[in-house]
């Protein structure tokens, strides 16, 4: 598969919407295409919805956000994208004739997937042009936070198309789940009907509301699936002998049974109780309101489990890795750096300019400026940056073996506002085997001024043994080769300032 720079989307509703905003947050063009001119401002506002909290999902360097296009006719998308997600209504002969419209003007190498939510990827790649290129990939909504996307291949498919298509999610911060069988609802759907056709029959036997049961699970299980789903759950709930004991013990309620499997007869009645019953517990906020809330509460979550490296924390924490990898890589050999003659092999004669990022909404306070605190944030991604560059990356971290901040001292000598680009250059003043003395300026993007500088002092510790310890040889010699490099820069007026009187 092509290097996927355009993302082409085919239906700009919900799900479309959704797979918008998050590819162009993660820097990739979309062009998206609807039978309905109106989407256009659909998809704009969409965009705009999403960002909030997207925004803050993530404080690890991006690149420049992608740009949306819109057109009416697929086959200008189909001609432009290195791949294409289809999200048009649920219906299979729809599906077929407009995947297989779409096939004849995608080159064979652009992948082609489909958000359906139970069709099955054979039926759907019946009579497209290079069928092995096509599969499903099912996003869960809101498609711009869930980092879930079932992936699953037809008889036609090929297995590189797979590998191809989880690669790109998993560019976008995605959780490619590859499900290796096809059938009808994929995995989760499935998970999730037998779950509502439940609800449905206790809300139509009169047993619970619709609230009741929302309870049953918001205040328990919910809480565990989050970080580890229901069968690791459940060896953890069999005690010592873990899932046998389990199955010993609740297995013969599976024969009573306690669970129905046929779903009820979708009666007035029954339609009128679930509505109802949802309308009381959304108790008047509207559906955009409680949108805000799912948002905000899905980032706050997953920015918990990022710190057990857990579930979707993993994902992000996996995302953020690549992100930090990137914005290094990118900084490295910028072409107005200037390169001593024999200092640090390759290492510019000028501080490192290792993270451009934003000031983002939620940094500034009431003053509208960035929040004292924010400042140490954006000095300790630079540092993560410079580490990064040097060798100390979660491998080494995993190894019990960490740089701890012991000492810093920021001077703020400008502002910054929402949104405004800003970035760090950091200079190594000064080097031995445990500790790392660097100098940051903060300087705003719009015209270059510095405001702020950061000095900061940092131990390398071991925390098996919780002692300063000495660093890896290899990581050493790359920092003591920046600092060479940067030996004859003039030294920081602000360094070695303490708070008092000039
Ligand atoms: N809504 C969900 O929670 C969800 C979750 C996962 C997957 N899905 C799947 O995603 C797909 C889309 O669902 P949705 O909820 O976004 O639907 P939607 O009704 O919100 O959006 C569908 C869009 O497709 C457009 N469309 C219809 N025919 C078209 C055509 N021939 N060419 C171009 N555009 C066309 C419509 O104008 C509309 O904007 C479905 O297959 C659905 O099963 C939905």
């Amino acid at each position: 598969m092509r290097n996927v720079r355009t993302l082409g989307l085919l239906g700009t509703g919900v799900i479309g919407g959704g797979w918008a905003a998050r590819a162009l947050h993660f820097g990739i063009n979309v062009i998206a295409a609807d039978v309905k001119p109106e989407m256009e401002e659909w998809i704009r506002g969409a965009v705009e919805n999403a960002e909030p909290a997207l925004s803050r999902l993530t404080f690890a360097p991006l690149p420049p956000k992608g740009t949306l296009s819109f057109t009416t006719d697929p086959r200008v998308m189909a001609s432009q994208a290195d791949y294409i997600q289809e999200n048009i209504p649920e219906q299979l002969p729809l599906k077929q004739r407009m995947l297989a419209e779409v096939s004849r003007h995608a080159p064979p190498d652009v992948i082609i997937a489909s958000s359906t939510s139970g069709l099955t990827p054979t039926d759907l790649q019946r009579d497209m042009t290079a069928p092995e290129r096509f599969c499903v990939a099912h996003p869960f909504n809101p498609v711009y936070l869930l980092p879930l996307v079932e992936l699953v291949g037809g008889e036609k498919t090929v297995q590189g198309t797979i590998d191809a298509a989880a690669r790109f999610l998993s560019y976008i911060g995605m959780h490619p789940l590859h499900v290796r069988r096809e059938v009808p609802g994929h995995l989760t759907d499935r998970l999730q009907e037998a779950l509502w056709r439940e609800i449905l029959h206790i809300v139509n036997d009169g047993i619970a509301t619709t609230g009741e049961l929302d309870e049953s699970i918001i205040y328990g299980p919910g809480l565990r699936w989050a970080a580890m789903g229901t069968n690791l759950i459940y060896h953890l709930a069999g005690g010592e002998s873990g899932m046998r004991h389990m199955l010993a013990q609740f297995g013969p309620c599976l024969k009573w049974p306690w669970t129905r499997l046929e779903a009820p007869e979708l009666t007035e009645a029954l339609i009128d109780r679930m509505v109802e019953g949802t309308q009381a517990q959304a108790a008047g906020r509207s559906i955009r309101e409680l949108e805000r809330l799912r948002d905000d509460y899905l980032v706050a979550i997953q920015q918990v489990l990022r710190q057990y490296n857990i579930g979707a924390g993993a994902t992000l924490r996996s995302l953020e890795e690549r992100l930090y990898r990137d914005a290094a890589a990118a900084n490295t050999h910028r072409p107005t750096d200037s390169y001593s003659a024999d200092a640090g092999k390759g290492e510019p004669a000028k501080p490192l300019r290792l993270l451009d990022t934003v000031v983002r909404p939620e940094w500034v306070d009431y003053n509208r400026h960035m929040s004292d605190f924010r400042y140490g944030q954006v000095f300790g991604d630079a540092m993560d940056a410079l580490y990064r560059r040097v060798g100390v990356d979660e491998a080494y971290r995993g190894s019990s073996r960490v740089f701890y901040t012991v000492e810093s001292h920021v001077k703020h000598l400008g502002e910054a506002k929402a949104g405004e680009p800003i970035y760090v250059t950091t200079q190594v003043l000064g080097l031995d085997d445990k500790r790392v003395h660097v100098f940051h300026r903060l300087h705003r993007g719009r015209d270059d001024a510095a405001i702020a500088t950061g000095e900061q002092m940092h131990l390398h510790v071991d925390t098996a043994a919780a002692k300063a310890s000495t660093m890896d040889s290899a990581v050493h010699a790359r920092l003591e080769a920046i600092r060479k490099a940067q030996a004859g820069l003039d030294r920081p007026r602000e360094a070695g300032r303490s708070i008092g009187r000039p």
